[in-house]
């Protein structure tokens, strides 16, 4: 491949100098790479191929057991001023975390290939979409960055001569020194020795160590969260931890909304859900089910693209109860990783339909039945899949214009206190709504859990102080205020006084979306409780589910002593953030305070 970028071929150049591979291979992207990747791995001993009658064209992987995670306490971001990236994130400062990565990715690709791996965050030819480079010696990254991103030749075209591509550079940390033997799974087994790392004023990602997930495909997390939630704040738009998804009504009207939820708290499932008896001629349609990226368009609109090509999910709890969906994309084309491998050459996880099979491998390779006391698949193994292999995908999701938010949703896992769902009185309130959202560290003790705060869902992955985010999306709310979204809270996990969950969950969640496209289009009027608005109970369709308004009540009431006491987390939640605070949301403090007084 002739590659006339003078920017993007001197920075290869210098990391080559830096790694020392074996050898520099440009991916173009095309069928015949991917499946001469995967073949190379069968042979190394990385990829299993499945059975091609049951799983075509599918691979299994098994990770180091040390490489299973994202692995946050090992995630960096580099700033000049320490204040920039705030109390939640892990700061270093740039020279001493530049020198200290020199030092570790001098010579790291002795013996290895290393890949050039062009991508683009977002449809082609999208003005929501940017480029990034990724530099790798894991030809695993490579394939899934093809399932992932959108990969390869037409990447460069689309860059030409500009400099503005993400500089991702990524090494597994395992150099091959004087002819050593490659293991199946390279990477730095040492948690120490992995560092994943940002660098948001110059725009570049370094990970080093780590072959897993977030860790090493590094548009996902790093880039379109990290780096890009910087950008947007400093360009005016949003990189948010959101699925997006459509409802269409039986006239076929399609209403778009986001909708972000901490990691592990379903968001893959509901992102492709499937509507329940009652809602005959409704549709949900999935965009994507982990990022979003939204830009305002000239009219105020709130646009968003979903910039990732696949899913990344989490395997176990899959199954055609909790999302029939997924089971259908999975069937071919697929690569999974750390799940069990059944003797007839297919998977299983935990969750999934059916018996467990009488025998299987498990993740690490060894011998399991269902006695054993360990898991055949990891808690946290994936698949891997293209988009387009998702039955409920929708018509819209690589239009370049992103498809038009209405509604913002923001949810927990909370078992008591929080209603099932609120609708915020005003943005600013919106805001305070998401900036303050949680879930409980336990579900064990329900009396005594205590909250652990994930503002937006971001915690993790916002690239800058947290308090400007939400200085970010107040400043943005006003300055759109007549087209900005509607924004909401859902909490589907409260429980009842002996632990018992009160809302049925999965499938039965459209009733709740439902009523959210309703008071989007003004369909339906809502009542005020403290903490927002909640719905009538009659305005919820509730045929198919036997469901009375007193049990109904129970899930959106707040008992007072519990709305104070979440007054005070509130307090410490935002003492930490000191002077960044901004004023709208101090106010909504004392809002909340007095309609608990008043029992609003
Ligand atoms: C994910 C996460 O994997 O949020 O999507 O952790
Ligand atoms: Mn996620």
């Amino acid at each position: 491949m002739e590659i006339h970028n003078l920017f993007l071929k001197n920075w290869v150049q210098e990391m080559e100098s830096l790694c020392t591979p074996k050898n520099v291979y440009w991916c173009d992207g095309s069928q015949e790479e991917y499946n001469r990747l995967c073949e190379d791995m069968v042979e190394a001993g990385t990829f299993i191929r499945l059975n091609e009658e049951k799983r075509p064209n599918c691979f299994l992987a098994r990770s180091h057991p040390s490489d299973v995670a994202r692995v946050e306490d090992r995630t960096f971001i580099c700033t000049s001023n320490q204040e920039d990236v705030g109390p939640t994130n892990n700061w270093f400062d740039i020279d001493p975390m530049k020198e200290k990565l020199g030092n570790l990715f001098k010579g790291c690709m002795a013996g290895r290939t290393m890949y050039v791996i062009p991508f683009s965050m977002g449809p082609l030819n999208s003005p929501i979409s940017h480029i990034g480079v990724q530099i790798s010696d894991s030809p695993y990254v490579v394939v899934n960055q093809r399932i992932m991103t959108r990969m390869g030749k037409e990447v460069l075209n689309i860059l030409g001569d500009k400099n503005n591509f993400i500089k991702c550079m990524h090494s597994v940390g395992m150099p091959l020194i004087n002819n050593q033997k490659d293991i199946s799974w390279p990477c730095a087994p040492n948690p120490e020795d992995k560092y994943i790392v940002h660098f948001p004023e110059e725009r570049t990602i370094w990970s080093y160590g780590s072959g897993y997930g977030g860790n090493a495909l590094l548009g996902k997390k790093c880039f379109a969260l990290r780096i890009a939630s910087k950008m947007a704040n400093e360009e005016g738009w949003l990189a948010e931890h959101m699925l997006i998804l459509g409802l269409e009504d039986p006239n076929g009207q399609t209403t778009y909304v986001g909708a972000a939820f901490p990691s592990a708290c379903g968001k893959t499932n509901l992102a492709m859900m499937m509507p329940p008896e009652g809602f005959e001629g409704w549709k949900v349609k999935t965009v994507g089910d982990d990022i979003a990226w939204i830009k305002p368009d000239k009219d105020g609109k709130f646009r968003a693209i979903n910039p990732e090509a696949g899913f990344f999910g989490v395997a176990p709890g899959t199954s055609y109860s909790t999302n029939p969906n997924a089971m259908e994309m999975l069937k071919n084309n697929c690569i999974f990783t750390n799940v069990a491998l059944t003797d007839d050459g297919d998977v299983w996880w935990e969750g999934m339909d059916g018996d467990p099979p009488s025998h299987a491998i498990d993740w690490q390779g060894n011998e399991w039945t269902p006695n054993s006391d360990k898991k055949a698949a990891h808690p946290n193994a994936r698949f891997t899949v293209p988009s387009s292999q998702c039955p409920s995908l929708d018509e819209d999701w690589e239009n370049p214009e992103g498809v038009s938010i209405e509604a913002f949703i923001f949810g927990g896992r909370l078992s008591k206190t929080f209603p099932l769902v609120y609708e915020s009185f005003n943005w600013d309130h919106g805001i305070f709504m998401a900036s303050t959202m949680g879930s409980e560290a336990t579900a064990a003790a329900i009396n005594q859990a205590s909250i652990r705060r994930d503002p937006f869902a971001m915690l993790p992955f916002c690239g800058y102080n947290m308090a400007q985010h939400w200085r970010h999306w107040l400043d943005l709310g006003h300055k759109y205020h007549k087209s900005s979204p509607k924004i909401f809270r859902v909490n589907w996990f409260r429980k009842d006084s002996e632990g018992n969950f009160l809302w049925p969950g999965f499938g039965e969640n459209m009733r709740i979306l439902k009523w959210i496209i309703d008071r989007v289009k003004g369909k339906v009027s809502a009542k005020s409780n403290s903490f927002g608005l909640v719905p009538n109970f009659e305005d919820i369709i509730w045929s198919g589910l036997e469901f009375d308004n007193e049990k109904f009540s129970s899930l959106i009431e707040i008992p007072k002593t519990e709305g104070l006491k979440e007054i005070d987390e509130v307090k410490e939640h935002f003492d930490r953030f000191g002077d960044f605070i901004p004023s709208e949301l101090e106010l909504q403090i004392t809002q909340l305070e007095e309609r608990l007084n008043n029992e609003i």
